[in-house]
């Protein structure tokens, strides 16, 4: 019974209670068609944009999912957070925040603006120049290694062997031209090394990683419960670590909407631009959605709409 009603959020809540409600939510969502599918990385502009997925994990091991559950996409900026424990623990948390810092920025996750400011130092992790900063670090501290070790990681938060999708790997390499811009810029401002190609390799290597929504669901459980993976029952990353990752996804995950999902949902959470985001419910539950079509900030809207909803009807919110 303890277990019960901490691990869902309503005290009667099992799993045929929140089978139910998440359908209910995937057939109140399934005919919103706002938005559109993410275009200027061509293989991302082939997914279908009707797919739609929603899934679970408690932290005791309950699965639930709902709809196309059999979907397939890239990681995208969902990595962001798992490369910066990855790093976190690597390298220390000192090592890691002397060259990117903990502030929320109010501009797009591909903004070049702030390294034009007095300190040449990306604001945080999540958005694209903290990401290709801990790119560099990890690259850095172990060439050669790194593409394996993220993969090893990443594995772990899945509890399952994972590849890239070789084109939408090709594909952000060949047209990645706004992250070889901010390497660039980091470099020149002496914030990462030369080796830029080895950089955006790793960073899109990442992106690229193939996953479906359950994937994404059991990576915000294991953040949920402190770094242990709840079918594995692997401690993946220190506790102390997973913390300095949700805040970071509390404060910074959703960019420039970060502020109003923190009000309206409540919840630590990031998001990528091929349709996925993932929720961490602390100590309770990890909770994604996929469905491909975006919003101008490139938040999945029906994503979106699913969490705020869910958060509201199943009292989510950290406060
Ligand atoms: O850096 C990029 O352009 C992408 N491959 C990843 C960006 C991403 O997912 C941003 N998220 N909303």
């Amino acid at each position: 019974r303890q277990q019960l009603s901490t691990a869902w959020s309503h005290p009667r809540m099992n799993t045929d209670d929140a089978t139910a409600d998440l359908q209910a939510l995937h057939q109140r969502y399934r005919g919103l068609r706002e938005g559109r599918v993410a275009g200027y990385i061509p293989e991302l502009a082939k997914a279908d944009p009707e797919a739609f997925a929603i899934a679970m994990v408690g932290v005791d091991g309950r699965v639930v999912q709902v709809g196309d559950s059999e979907a397939r996409f890239t990681l995208q900026s969902m990595s962001k957070p798992l490369a910066y424990g990855l790093a976190l623990q690597q390298l220390g948390r000192e090592a890691v925040h002397r060259k990117v810092g903990v502030e929320p920025t109010g501009e797009a996750f591909n903004s070049i603006v702030e390294l034009e400011e007095e300190v040449h130092r990306p604001y945080n992790p999540m958005i694209n120049s903290g990401a290709i900063t801990i790119a560099a670090l990890l690259h850095e501290a172990a060439p050669g290694q790194a593409a394996t070790r993220l993969m090893h990681m990443v594995q772990a938060y899945l509890g399952r062997p994972v590849t890239a999708d070789e084109p939408t790997l090709r594909s952000e390499l060949a047209t990645g031209h706004r992250n070889r811009a901010i390497a660039h810029l980091l470099h020149h401002y002496g914030v990462i090394g030369p080796d830029i190609q080895a950089v955006l390799q790793l960073y899109s290597l990442q992106c690229s990683l193939q996953v479906g929504t359950l994937d994404l669901a059991l990576v915000a459980a294991t953040l949920a419960h402190r770094g242990v993976q709840p079918l594995t029952g692997r401690q993946v990353l220190a506790p102390a670590l997973v913390r300095d990752m949700l805040s970071l996804m509390f404060t910074c995950g959703m960019y420039d909407t970060a502020g109003e999902w923190a009000y309206t949902v409540g919840l630590p959470a990031k998001s990528g631009v091929s349709g996925g985001i993932l929720a961490v419910v602390p100590g309770r539950m990890g909770l994604a959605v996929y469905s491909p079509r975006l919003d101008a900030h490139g938040h999945s809207v029906r994503g979106m709409a699913v969490l705020k909803a869910l958060a509201a009807q199943w009292r989510l919110s950290l406060f």
